[in-house]
């Protein structure tokens, strides 16, 4: 585990909007781990669905893979076969990439690239992991992006989408939200900490509901959308081509 959290400890000092810069990438594993419920069994999840669906030949692909820890379970369930192609455009989350795993015997095995994502070439894919990351594009950006996978995607090939929500009824998402900012304050975040944090992502995080997400998806041709995990207002789904 890297540095602790402690961008916020004294508010939005910067007073700008929040991005994956330096500082972020730098505490990034102990942010994700105490900001969003069920992340690691995300990550189990992602390896054990890797596993199941990876076809011999094809690319695997980890769209916006921050410090890599999607990669990992994807290198994980590969077992040693080529490979993983894992993207993000933070410099300094590709730069810590590439060092970590340069130190592994998995090296070889993962590229990584400092790319948007909405630019990405995706081919002879069998899966497609963006966990928590369509979010923070637009939804013109989204859209084309889930075609660009669905095209990319080998029949058969599955596409793992986690994302944040939140609900039709603005009653049950601000009651969702009060439940997730107490996790957050379990976790040891201050309420200025939680409130200044949420302030700096707006208009950077867009949620959607599951449904905008289930109907965007089949809309692109993907079928069998399968929840495979929800916690709060974290959503893991399966989509099949
Ligand atoms: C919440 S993090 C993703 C966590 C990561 N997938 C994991 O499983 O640990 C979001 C990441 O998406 C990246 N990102 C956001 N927009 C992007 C874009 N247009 N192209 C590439 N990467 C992007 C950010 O730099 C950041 O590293």
């Amino acid at each position: 585990m890297g540095k602790q959290d402690k961008i916020f400890e004294k508010g939005n000092v910067s007073g700008l909007p929040f991005s994956f810069n330096q500082e972020v990438t730098e505490v990034f594993e102990d942010m994700i781990d105490r900001s969003v419920p069920g992340y690691n069994t995300t990550l189990r999840i992602i390896q054990q669905q890797a596993k199941n669906h990876y076809i011999d030949g094809s690319n695997v692909y980890d769209l916006g893979c921050s410090l890599g820890a999607s990669t990992s379970s994807l290198l994980n369930a590969l077992n040693g076969r080529p490979r993983v192609i894992a993207i993000d455009n933070s410099d300094s989350m590709v730069r810590f990439c590439t060092e970590r795993f340069s130190r592994s015997i998995k090296a070889e095995q993962v590229k990584f690239l400092k790319e948007d994502i909405s630019q990405s070439e995706i081919v002879n894919a069998s899966v497609v992991v963006i966990n928590f990351v369509l979010q923070f594009l637009s939804i013109k950006e989204r859209v084309g992006l889930m075609q660009k996978i669905y095209q990319g995607l080998v029949p058969g090939g599955v596409l793992i989408l986690s994302e944040k929500v939140h609900f039709d009824s603005k009653k049950r998402t601000a009651e969702i939200s009060n439940i997730h900012h107490f996790f957050k304050a379990t976790n040891g975040y201050s309420k200025l900490e939680i409130s200044s944090k949420r302030d700096s992502l707006e208009g950077v995080l867009v949620t959607e509901t599951e449904s905008q997400h289930i109907y965007r998806a089949k809309e692109l041709g993907f079928k069998d959308p399968t929840k495979l995990m929800s916690n709060l207002n974290f959503l893991t789904y399966k989509f099949q081509k």
